[in-house]
C-alpha cells in the first residue's frame, strides 16, 4: 500500500500506508491524525483538511479545481503549495507523498 507521509507543524510525523483510491484526508482521519478534520466528509465544501503539499510532489497530483480553489481562497495561511486533502487521491504513483499539516483548520 502506498505510505503517506503526515507532518505537523511541530515536527511530528505520521507514516501511515494507505489503500488506493482513498483520499488524503479519508487516511488522516481514520488514523486519527490530529489537525484534519475533513468536516463536509470529503465534498469539497468545508475546507477543514488543508494540506501543505511538498513541492517535490506538487506536479503528480491532478490540478486544482473550481470548487477547490474556491475553499482554498478562504483558509486561513494559505500558500501556493496549499491543497485541500480530500481532493488527493491515493495511488501507486502517490507512494512516498508528504503533507504539512498547518496550525489550525479555520
Ligand atoms: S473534507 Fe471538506 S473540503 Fe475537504
Amino acid at each position: 500500500m502506498p505510505k503517506i507521509t503526515y507532518a505537523e507543524q511541530n515536527g511530528t510525523i505520521y507514516v501511515i500506508d494507505l489503500p488506493e483510491g482513498i483520499s488524503v484526508m479519508r487516511g488522516a482521519v481514520d488514523h486519527g491524525v490530529p489537525g484534519i478534520d475533513g468536516d463536509c466528509g470529503g465534498e469539497c465544501a468545508c475546507g477543514t483538511c488543508h494540506v501543505y503539499v511538498d513541492s517535490s510532489w506538487l506536479d503528480k497530483l491532478d490540478a486544482v479545481g473550481d470548487a477547490e480553489a474556491s475553499m482554498l481562497s478562504f483558509a486561513d495561511a494559505a500558500r501556493p503549495n496549499s491543497r485541500l486533502a480530500c481532493q488527493i487521491r491515493v495511488s501507486s504513483e502517490l507512494d512516498g507523498l508528504v503533507v504539512g499539516l498547518p496550525d489550525g483548520q479555520h
